[in-house]
Parts: structure tokens; sequence; C-alpha cells
């Protein structure tokens, strides 16, 4: 209790800070405009340094900049958030992509590469999944003859975001050993990177955790609360039946 109440706030104002320092860092070095491959880590450190980080702790109950509103207002946030954070990241990825085919280099040669594609199509199922956990589109279901409730849909949502994070962050850390980042940023500099990196895939993660332990918690609680109606019922039942035999 005494460390969420002390110790979470601190870190995730820490977090918030580190994470908008790091994106504003990053475009400092790409300096967004000077040529079309700017564009690609201006808009990634943008997309999943600030977008998709902001999303998350919106919809934190104790930390969400939009405190004290619905519960509605935030969840829609969120959405927004998000769809605006894969629209950056999808023009991000086209500015890498072009701009290695204007200057013949070959495609998804490098770990960082390869990570990022795995880590932009978990981003755009995350966005549907999303998406169906919030509208839960019953007749979709009755047609694919699934019965899957909101609980269920927000534990497999969070459990993928936590997938989505841990690709989202092997991938920034790629990214700082590629020649282009490792040439701009030496020293100290890249050795701060890189702590702030781990410093917010923990923090991100961990509030992700919390998430997931919670839903987890409930749907526990749920399966606890149904068996113990099932058997008071089967009970209630069979004391009915036999006071009506006896009588
Ligand atoms: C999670 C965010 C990111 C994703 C999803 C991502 C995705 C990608 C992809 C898919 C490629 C390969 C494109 C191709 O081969 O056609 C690439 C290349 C590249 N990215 Fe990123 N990127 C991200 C963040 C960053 C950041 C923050 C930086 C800079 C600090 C960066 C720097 C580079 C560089 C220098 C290349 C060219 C060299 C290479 O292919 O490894 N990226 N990125």
């Amino acid at each position: 209790m005494e460390t969420r109440r002390v110790i979470y706030p601190v870190l995730y104002k820490s977090a918030h800070i580190v994470t908008i320092t790091l994106a504003a860092f990053i475009v400092f070095t790409a300096k967004p405009g000077s040529s079309l491959f700017s564009w690609h880590p201006t808009l990634m450190a943008i997309t999943f340094l600030f977008l998709t980080f902001e999303a998350v702790l919106v919809i934190d109950s104790d930390h969400s900049p939009l405190v004290g509103s619905s519960r509605s207002t935030q969840i829609l946030f969120h959405q927004i958030i998000n769809i605006s954070s894969f629209a950056s990241a999808m023009c991000g990825f086209v500015a890498i992509y072009y701009h290695k085919d204007i200057s013949g280099y070959e495609h998804f040669k490098t770990w960082h590469g390869t990570m990022g594609v795995i880590t932009l199509v978990i981003h755009f199922l995350q966005i549907i999944g999303g998406t169906i956990t919030k509208y839960r589109y019953p007749y979709v279901q009755k047609l694919l003859n699934l019965k899957l409730n909101g609980l269920d849909l927000k534990i497999f949502h969070s459990s993928f975001g936590l997938l989505l994070y841990a690709v989202v962050w092997l991938t920034i850390t790629c990214a700082m050993f590629s020649s282009w980042f490792s040439e701009y940023v030496t020293g100290i500099w890249w050795s701060i990177c890189i702590l702030s990196a781990v410093f917010l895939a923990i923090v991100s993660m961990h509030q992700i955790l919390l998430f997931f332990i919670l839903f987890v918690q409930i749907r526990i609680a749920e399966m606890f609360i149904n068996g113990f109606v099932a058997i008071m019922r089967q009970l209630f039942f069979k004391t009915n039946k036999s006071s009506l035999k006896s009588k």
C-alpha cells in the first residue's frame, strides 16, 4: 500500500519526464525535415516514446492526466491517441522504406529492421484488438460462435499490450546500436539513452502488468462467485425437493 502511495507516483512522474526528454533528444538529433530519413527516428520517437506511452497513462485511474473525467472519456482518448500513433508509425515506416529504396539499400537486413516490422504488425493487431475490446461486436461473435465477455477481452488486450511493449523496447534499443545513432550520439549520452530505454521499458511493462493482474483477479473472483452461486442453487433445490417429498 505504502509502495503504491509513495513510490508509484514518483516512478510514473519520472517516467513521464524521461520519455518526453528521450523523444525530444531523438527528434533533436534527427533534425526533422533535413532529409527523408530524418522523419523515421522523429516519427517513431513521437509514436512510441510519446503517444503510445501517454495512451496507457491516460487510462490509469490514479495517474491519468485526465484524472477526474469519466472512464468513457479516458477510454475515448486512449483510442484516439492509439489510432493517431498508428498513423504516425506508418508515416515513419514509409519514410525509412523509401529512403532505403532511393539509396539502394536492402530492406530488413538488421535486427532493428526485423524487430521493427514485427513491432508494426503487433501494433496494428493491438489497435484491432482494442477496438474489439471496446465494441465487442456481439453479432460477429454470434456469427463466429464465440462467447467472449468484456473481461476476457480486457485480459487479452492487456497481455497483447505487454507483448507490444516488449518488442517496442527491443526495437528502440536495437535502433540505438544502429550506425546512424551511434555516430551522432556517443559516450555518456549514448549510455544515458540506453539506460532511459531500459527504465521506460520496466515502468511501462509494470503498468500494463498491473492492469493484467487486476483483470485476472476480477476473473478469478467472478469464477469463485459463479461456483458459489451454482453450489448454493443446487443445495437450495435439493433441500426444497426433499422438503416437498416429505410433505
Ligand atoms: C519502435 C519504433 C521503431 C520501429 C517500429 C522502427 C522500424 C524500422 C524498420 C522496419 C526499419 C527497416 C526498414 C527497411 O529495411 O526498409 C528501420 C530502419 C531504421 N531505423 Fe527504425 N524503427 C523504430 C525506431 C527507430 C528509432 C527511435 C531510431 C533512431 C534512434 C531508428 C533508426 C533507424 C535506422 C538508422 C534505420 C536504418 C538501418 C536499419 O535498417 O537498421 N528507428 N526502422
